[in-house]
């Protein structure tokens, strides 16, 4: 039977992202501390390939019950964004850095065959502006998130063991999730178009790939399938569309017109890149099938339905205590 661990599985990413396994017929094992809750699984209760471990990547005991028997491991488990690593960065390094290893080492000794290491295209940090950045443009990290994640990718990708490895390094995510987050570009601006909060611009010039979370949660199926050469101790951007943040007001005003956007060129976020997705299109077929302005609207028709109780909560972020 295909079963496959994800660690980080109740956050934004891994909730759609297991979701769409279980969908597709694996049997899924989320192992993640429900730090920001665990309500994003609920819909899975009783489902009889779904299994929840409310535990730390970190616990070697716990790994070595949950690797028992997968065919593949999913590794998103993280403190994510470098807002959230700031508030305690040794802890965000033990986590980012100290989790990647005891996960690829009990996976490897289990025997699971697999690792879908999810990375992200911040490791990128400032990329040439005349050409898109492939995935052996110099990597630079910004800050203890992007370092961190850094390290953690190479980590994976040098694994030598029977583990077969890769890696995805994804664009800014954007769209619906059953545990929202509101503190990434996009879904804030849809949040804010539509109960008519002011949408800060800041670096209007600097570059930004996103990608739509459904193409996420696809590229991770394709990983985890894809054949063994193609995707062994490779790394693949995966990236929707390259936007430079002044071309966000066009995709609001297109939607909501009388939208309030103030530019600010101060930069509180120095990242400015622009990413290839390529390799992953020419070696494996994979194409991103969602547009960046489906994952506006669909924000945005959310938070207009009410589907959010308080879409201001600050629950909806990566970094719940200091965020706004
Ligand atoms: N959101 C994005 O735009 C984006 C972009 C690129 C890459 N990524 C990567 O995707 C992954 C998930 O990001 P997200 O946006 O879903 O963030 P998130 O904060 O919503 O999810 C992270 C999950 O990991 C869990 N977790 C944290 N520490 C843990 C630990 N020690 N043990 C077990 N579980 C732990 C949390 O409880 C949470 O459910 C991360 O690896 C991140 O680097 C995200």
């Amino acid at each position: 039977m295909r079963s496959v661990v994800v660690t980080g599985g109740a956050g934004y990413v891994g909730s759609v992202i297991t979701s769409q396994l279980l969908f597709g017929g694996w049997a899924v094992t989320v192992l993640d501390t429900l730090a920001g809750s665990g309500e994003s699984l609920l819909g899975f209760a009783g489902h009889q390939k779904f299994r929840l471990v409310a535990a730390d990547v970190r616990d070697e005991r716990v790994l070595r019950t949950v690797c028992a028997g997968a065919s593949a491991v999913v590794h998103l488990a993280a403190v994510v964004g470098e807002t959230a690593c700031a508030a305690d960065e040794a802890n965000a390094r033990s986590i980012n850095e100290g989790g990647t290893r005891a996960v690829l080492s009990a996976a490897d000794a289990a025997g699971v065959r697999r690792f879908v290491m999810i990375s992200t295209c911040s490791n990128y940090g400032v990329s040439s502006p005349d050409v898109l950045a492939d995935e052996d443009a110099p990597l630079r990290p910004l800050g203890t998130y992007a370092a961190s994640k850094v390290l953690a990718e190479q980590m994976a990708l040098a694994h030598t063991g029977r583990l077969l490895t890769c890696g995805l390094r994804l664009g800014t995510i954007c769209g619906l999730s059953p545990h929202m987050r509101f503190d990434l570009l996009i879904n804030d601006m849809a949040r804010a178009a539509v109960l008519g909060d002011a949408i800060d611009i800041f670096a209007p010039d600097a570059w930004r790939p996103f990608l739509h979370i459904c193409d996420a949660a696809r590229a991770v199926e394709w990983a985890l399938q894809a054949p063994e050469d193609v995707v062994a101790r490779q790394v693949f951007n995966v990236v929707g569309e390259n936007y430079q943040k002044k071309q966000l007001i066009d995709l609001v005003r297109a939607h909501y017109p009388d939208a309030s956007i103030r530019i600010t060129p101060g930069v509180p976020d120095a990242r400015d890149y622009r990413v290839a997705g390529d390799r992953i299109r020419e070696c494996g077929g994979f194409s991103p099938a969602h547009t960046i302005d489906a994952a506006f609207t669909e924000v945005a028709e959310a938070v207009r339905a009410g589907v959010f109780r308080d879409p201001r909560w600050a629950g909806h972020s990566a970094a719940p205590a200091v965020w706004r």
